[in-house]
């Protein structure tokens, strides 16, 4: 097996992400109150996209029903084309490939002046109907075309940390005893439709998927049903698999302190694939991210808050790999 270093490019559909850093997305409330670009937002990816490989844009409701916070990034409009056009362009005079990730929050928004959505109520949300599942998964279809309108390298569906997606996965969100419901079969169902209608809008570009890997909870969802999920993602077209947490979300408390602490997750989802698999979790050091690649554990690695507080520190890691091949 040849050995993968973090400066190396990954060809992809077409597509050469130049190294093997990810910055992955992460809301910044930056965008205008109605859901557009704004100028603040742009420098922000600029800044990160100067040295990754790939750069996955925060989470960006589908729908108004959709949206989870205030000032969140919205592709739920065809006003907001245009100011997504201009961030792309930013982050490609930078060099990097660039994604847009969709969300549709589910019972998880926050908003005052909307009923949330939910696989199955939990006393704040109401139930979906099948006629709302499929409006849903139109949503995502369109918001998934409007992002390719806007020059985006593809889209990253947004199936983990408890949003809707994951929920319809998730036994302890969903409890419906349809055909959305119960089996993992049928949990699976709604990650798939949206897949599809997804894939069709998406074309030649890349269709990212970050999954729920483990709801780390009781009763939940475990790594051994992220693995069908993710060859079923596999076999429906999805080109990336981005791996995280489930209903637990993004940063567990358990794992405070723990460098790579979902990489163990995406290693064991990467053994049932032969897409690219991307690892996450608490990346703070050069020699950590680069000895995950070496050892084949994943393809990518994503650092998230330490090219928050330190953009260059992209900049240091492929520096310093590149040293160490001249020795
Ligand atoms: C403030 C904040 C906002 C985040 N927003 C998103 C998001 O929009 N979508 C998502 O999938 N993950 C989101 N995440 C999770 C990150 O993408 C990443 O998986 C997590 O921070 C762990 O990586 P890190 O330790 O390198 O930051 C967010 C994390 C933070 C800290």
């Amino acid at each position: 097996m040849c050995m993968v270093l973090l400066t190396d490019p990954l060809h992809i559909k077409g597509f050469v992400l130049r190294n093997r850093l990810v910055f992955p997305p992460i809301l910044t409330n930056l965008a205008a109150f109605d859901g557009s670009v704004t100028e603040a937002l742009i420098e922000h990816y600029v800044r990160r996209a100067a040295y990754v490989g790939l750069v996955v844009v925060e989470a960006s409701y589908v729908s108004e029903t959709g949206k989870y916070v205030e000032r969140q990034l919205g592709v739920h409009s065809d006003d907001m084309i245009s100011g997504l056009k201009r961030l792309v362009e930013g982050v490609h005079e930078m060099g990097a490939c660039v994604v847009l990730q969709i969300v549709h929050a589910g019972s998880k928004s926050t908003l005052q002046n909307i009923t949330p959505l939910a696989p199955s109520s939990d006393g704040r949300s109401k139930e979906l109907s099948k006629e709302e599942i499929k409006a849903i998964i139109d949503e995502f279809s369109k918001a998934a075309e409007r992002a390719s309108l806007a020059g985006f390298d593809g889209v990253e569906i947004h199936g983990a940390h408890g949003f809707l997606v994951n929920q319809f996965f998730s036994p302890l969100t969903n409890k419906r005893l349809d055909e959305y419901g119960g089996s993992l079969e049928n949990r699976m169902r709604f990650s798939l439709e949206v897949v599809e209608a997804v894939k069709h809008k998406v074309g030649n570009k890349l269709l990212l998927y970050r999954i729920g890997a483990d709801d780390l909870t009781p009763g939940g969802s475990t790594v051994e049903d992220a693995k069908i999920l993710a060859k079923k993602l596999e076999e429906n077209g999805v080109d990336i698999i981005d791996v995280s947490g489930g209903v637990c979300g993004s940063r567990p408390v358990q794992f405070e302190g723990v460098e790579g602490y979902f990489i163990p997750y995406a290693r064991e989802i990467k053994k049932v694939v032969s897409v690219p698999v991307i690892g996450v979790g608490g990346i703070r050091s050069f020699e950590y991210a680069n000895s995950v690649l070496e050892e084949g554990y994943v393809d990518l690695i994503a650092v998230g808050r330490q090219l928050l507080k330190d953009p260059l520190w992209a900049k240091r890691a492929l520096d310093s790999v590149n040293r160490a091949k001249k020795i």
